[in-house]
Protein backbone atom coordinates (compact mmCIF):
# COMPACT_ATOMS: atom_id res chain seq x y z
CA UNK A 1 0.00 0.00 0.00
CA UNK A 2 1.19 3.36 -0.87
CA UNK A 3 0.79 6.58 1.15
CA UNK A 4 1.38 10.05 0.21
CA UNK A 5 1.53 12.45 2.68
CA UNK A 6 0.49 15.98 2.78
CA UNK A 7 2.37 18.07 5.65
CA UNK A 8 4.45 21.73 5.98
CA UNK A 9 7.06 19.21 8.09
CA UNK A 10 8.22 16.49 6.63
CA UNK A 11 10.79 15.58 8.49
CA UNK A 12 8.57 15.04 11.66
CA UNK A 13 7.81 11.52 10.40
CA UNK A 14 11.73 9.94 9.79
CA UNK A 15 12.10 8.61 13.09
CA UNK A 16 9.21 7.13 13.74
CA UNK A 17 8.80 5.81 9.67
CA UNK A 18 12.30 4.13 10.16
CA UNK A 19 12.01 1.81 13.05
CA UNK A 20 10.43 -1.43 13.98
CA UNK A 21 7.28 -2.91 12.35
CA UNK A 22 6.87 0.00 9.91
CA UNK A 23 10.80 0.16 8.63
CA UNK A 24 10.09 -4.03 7.65
CA UNK A 25 6.95 -3.07 5.91
CA UNK A 26 8.94 -1.12 3.48
CA UNK A 27 11.57 -3.02 3.08
CA UNK A 28 9.42 -6.22 1.98
CA UNK A 29 7.81 -3.98 -0.07
CA UNK A 30 4.78 -4.03 1.37
CA UNK A 31 4.59 -0.14 2.22
CA UNK A 32 5.53 2.78 0.46
CA UNK A 33 5.68 6.36 2.28
CA UNK A 34 6.17 9.24 0.72
CA UNK A 35 5.72 12.59 2.45
CA UNK A 36 5.17 15.58 0.33
CA UNK A 37 6.08 19.25 1.35
CA UNK A 38 2.80 21.34 1.17
CA UNK A 39 5.15 24.29 1.27
CA UNK A 40 7.09 23.64 -1.78
CA UNK A 41 3.96 24.35 -4.14
CA UNK A 42 3.16 27.91 -2.14
CA UNK A 43 3.17 30.61 -4.94
CA UNK A 44 3.98 32.84 -2.20
CA UNK A 45 7.63 34.54 -2.43
CA UNK A 46 7.99 33.48 1.56
CA UNK A 47 6.40 30.12 1.05
CA UNK A 48 3.34 31.31 2.78
CA UNK A 49 0.67 28.55 3.23
CA UNK A 50 -1.48 30.08 5.84
CA UNK A 51 -3.43 33.50 6.49
CA UNK A 52 -5.93 35.36 8.46
CA UNK A 53 -9.62 33.90 8.08
CA UNK A 54 -12.41 36.11 6.67
CA UNK A 55 -15.00 36.96 8.72
CA UNK A 56 -12.28 37.24 11.48
CA UNK A 57 -11.49 35.08 13.97
CA UNK A 58 -9.14 33.73 15.99
CA UNK A 59 -5.86 31.88 14.74
CA UNK A 60 -4.48 30.82 11.06
CA UNK A 61 -6.29 28.62 7.86
CA UNK A 62 -4.59 26.96 5.17
CA UNK A 63 -4.72 28.59 1.88
CA UNK A 64 -5.95 27.00 -0.86
CA UNK A 65 -3.20 27.88 -3.68
CA UNK A 66 -0.46 25.85 -2.18
CA UNK A 67 -2.78 22.77 -1.24
CA UNK A 68 -4.87 22.89 -4.31
CA UNK A 69 -1.54 22.60 -6.57
CA UNK A 70 0.17 19.95 -3.96
CA UNK A 71 -3.00 18.06 -3.89
CA UNK A 72 -3.34 18.06 -8.09
CA UNK A 73 0.59 17.09 -8.37
CA UNK A 74 0.61 13.93 -6.06
CA UNK A 75 -3.17 13.07 -7.70
CA UNK A 76 -1.14 11.89 -11.10
CA UNK A 77 0.41 9.46 -9.51
CA UNK A 78 -1.35 8.27 -6.40
CA UNK A 79 -4.85 7.43 -7.54
CA UNK A 80 -6.17 6.81 -4.00
CA UNK A 81 -8.75 8.83 -2.16
CA UNK A 82 -7.71 12.16 -0.50
CA UNK A 83 -8.42 11.81 3.34
CA UNK A 84 -8.01 14.76 5.26
CA UNK A 85 -7.06 14.60 8.90
CA UNK A 86 -9.14 16.92 11.35
CA UNK A 87 -10.59 16.14 15.11
CA UNK A 88 -14.07 16.61 13.00
CA UNK A 89 -13.74 13.50 11.19
CA UNK A 90 -15.38 10.31 11.28
CA UNK A 91 -13.66 8.69 14.17
CA UNK A 92 -11.19 6.41 13.34
CA UNK A 93 -11.74 2.58 14.69
CA UNK A 94 -10.44 -0.86 13.69
CA UNK A 95 -13.11 -0.99 11.10
CA UNK A 96 -12.02 1.66 9.56
CA UNK A 97 -8.28 0.82 9.05
CA UNK A 98 -9.68 -2.74 8.10
CA UNK A 99 -11.59 -1.15 5.06
CA UNK A 100 -8.53 1.54 4.62
CA UNK A 101 -6.15 -1.38 4.58
CA UNK A 102 -7.23 -2.69 1.47
CA UNK A 103 -6.66 0.16 -0.60
CA UNK A 104 -3.40 -0.34 -2.88
CA UNK A 105 -2.90 3.88 -2.43
CA UNK A 106 -4.27 6.84 -1.00
CA UNK A 107 -3.23 10.36 0.02
CA UNK A 108 -3.37 12.08 3.46
CA UNK A 109 -3.44 15.89 3.95
CA UNK A 110 -2.11 16.62 7.72
CA UNK A 111 -3.70 20.22 8.24
CA UNK A 112 -2.47 22.47 10.42
CA UNK A 113 -3.61 25.83 12.35
CA UNK A 114 -7.36 26.29 12.53
CA UNK A 115 -7.81 24.07 9.74
CA UNK A 116 -7.96 24.48 5.53
CA UNK A 117 -9.71 26.56 3.29
CA UNK A 118 -13.36 25.44 2.89
CA UNK A 119 -13.00 25.18 -0.89
CA UNK A 120 -10.13 22.62 -0.61
CA UNK A 121 -12.75 20.36 1.46
CA UNK A 122 -15.54 21.12 -1.53
CA UNK A 123 -12.86 20.41 -4.50
CA UNK A 124 -10.79 17.87 -3.11
CA UNK A 125 -11.51 16.09 -0.29
CA UNK A 126 -12.88 12.31 -0.59
CA UNK A 127 -12.88 11.39 3.28
CA UNK A 128 -11.93 13.28 6.74
CA UNK A 129 -10.90 11.29 9.69
CA UNK A 130 -10.25 11.76 13.41
CA UNK A 131 -8.46 10.12 15.68
CA UNK A 132 -10.00 11.03 18.52
CA UNK A 133 -12.18 13.39 19.94
CA UNK A 134 -9.29 15.78 21.38
CA UNK A 135 -7.36 18.85 19.16
CA UNK A 136 -3.79 18.23 18.67
CA UNK A 137 -1.96 20.91 16.98
CA UNK A 138 -1.86 19.15 13.55
CA UNK A 139 -2.48 16.24 11.71
CA UNK A 140 0.90 14.85 11.56
CA UNK A 141 0.92 12.62 14.48
CA UNK A 142 -2.84 11.32 13.63
CA UNK A 143 -1.08 10.72 10.07
CA UNK A 144 1.24 8.67 12.33
CA UNK A 145 -1.72 6.85 13.92
CA UNK A 146 -3.44 5.95 10.44
CA UNK A 147 -0.35 4.66 9.07
CA UNK A 148 0.56 2.71 11.86
CA UNK A 149 -2.85 1.09 12.39
CA UNK A 150 -3.32 0.09 8.72
CA UNK A 151 0.52 -1.00 7.88
CA UNK A 152 -0.09 -4.16 10.83
CA UNK A 153 -3.34 -5.19 8.77
CA UNK A 154 -1.33 -5.56 5.89
CA UNK A 155 -0.58 -8.97 4.42
CA UNK A 156 2.75 -10.30 5.09
CA UNK A 157 3.55 -7.69 7.73
CA UNK A 158 2.93 -9.08 10.98
CA UNK A 159 5.24 -12.49 11.30
CA UNK A 160 2.57 -16.13 12.03
CA UNK A 161 3.34 -15.71 15.32
CA UNK A 162 1.52 -12.81 16.19
CA UNK A 163 -0.31 -11.69 12.70
CA UNK A 164 -3.14 -9.34 13.14
CA UNK A 165 -5.58 -11.68 12.21
CA UNK A 166 -4.08 -15.15 13.50
CA UNK A 167 -6.89 -17.25 14.41
CA UNK A 168 -11.31 -17.15 15.08
CA UNK A 169 -10.10 -15.81 19.22
CA UNK A 170 -7.99 -13.26 18.13
CA UNK A 171 -10.84 -12.27 15.62
CA UNK A 172 -14.05 -12.44 18.41
CA UNK A 173 -11.60 -9.82 19.89
CA UNK A 174 -11.74 -7.51 17.18
CA UNK A 175 -9.09 -6.02 18.47
CA UNK A 176 -11.01 -3.86 21.33
CA UNK A 177 -10.49 -6.59 24.21
CA UNK A 178 -7.66 -7.61 25.48
CA UNK A 179 -6.50 -10.72 28.25
CA UNK A 180 -3.50 -10.63 30.44
CA UNK A 181 -0.57 -11.14 28.72
CA UNK A 182 2.87 -12.76 30.57
CA UNK A 183 6.23 -14.10 29.34
CA UNK A 184 9.44 -15.57 31.27
CA UNK A 185 10.40 -15.17 33.90
CA UNK A 186 7.48 -17.63 35.51
CA UNK A 187 8.09 -15.52 39.20
CA UNK A 188 8.58 -12.05 38.91
CA UNK A 189 9.01 -9.50 41.73
CA UNK A 190 7.40 -12.61 43.58
CA UNK A 191 4.36 -12.47 41.46
CA UNK A 192 3.40 -15.73 39.69
CA UNK A 193 2.59 -16.98 35.91
CA UNK A 194 -1.17 -18.42 36.15
CA UNK A 195 -0.65 -22.18 35.89
CA UNK A 196 -3.12 -22.34 33.00
CA UNK A 197 -0.98 -21.06 30.78
CA UNK A 198 2.02 -23.36 31.56
CA UNK A 199 -0.01 -26.24 31.07
CA UNK A 200 -0.06 -26.26 27.91
CA UNK A 201 -3.47 -27.03 27.47
CA UNK A 202 -5.18 -25.15 24.60
CA UNK A 203 -8.75 -25.21 25.32
CA UNK A 204 -8.35 -24.54 28.99
CA UNK A 205 -5.66 -21.24 28.11
CA UNK A 206 -8.29 -20.22 25.34
CA UNK A 207 -11.44 -20.88 27.96
CA UNK A 208 -8.87 -18.58 30.89
CA UNK A 209 -7.96 -15.91 28.33
CA UNK A 210 -11.71 -15.25 27.57
CA UNK A 211 -12.90 -15.15 31.08
CA UNK A 212 -10.65 -12.56 31.76
CA UNK A 213 -11.46 -10.42 28.55
CA UNK A 214 -11.62 -6.49 29.55
N1 LIG B 1 -5.92 17.31 13.83
C1 LIG B 1 -5.97 17.87 15.05
N2 LIG B 1 -6.56 17.07 15.94
C2 LIG B 1 -6.88 15.93 15.27
C3 LIG B 1 -7.53 14.72 15.62
N3 LIG B 1 -7.95 14.49 16.86
N4 LIG B 1 -7.69 13.79 14.67
C4 LIG B 1 -7.27 14.01 13.42
N5 LIG B 1 -6.67 15.13 13.02
C5 LIG B 1 -6.47 16.09 13.92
Amino acid sequence: MKFSILTIFPNIFQSYFSESIVKRAQEKKLLKLEMVDIRKFSKNKHHKVDDRPYGGGAGMVMTAQPLYDCIKSVKKKNKGPVIYLTPHGKTLTHTVAIKLSKLSECIVLCGRYEGIDQRIRDLLIDEEISIGKYVLTGGELPAMVLVDAITRLLPGVLGDENSAEEDSFTKKLHGKKEYPHYTKPAVFKGLKVPDVLMSGHHKKIEEWRMSKLE
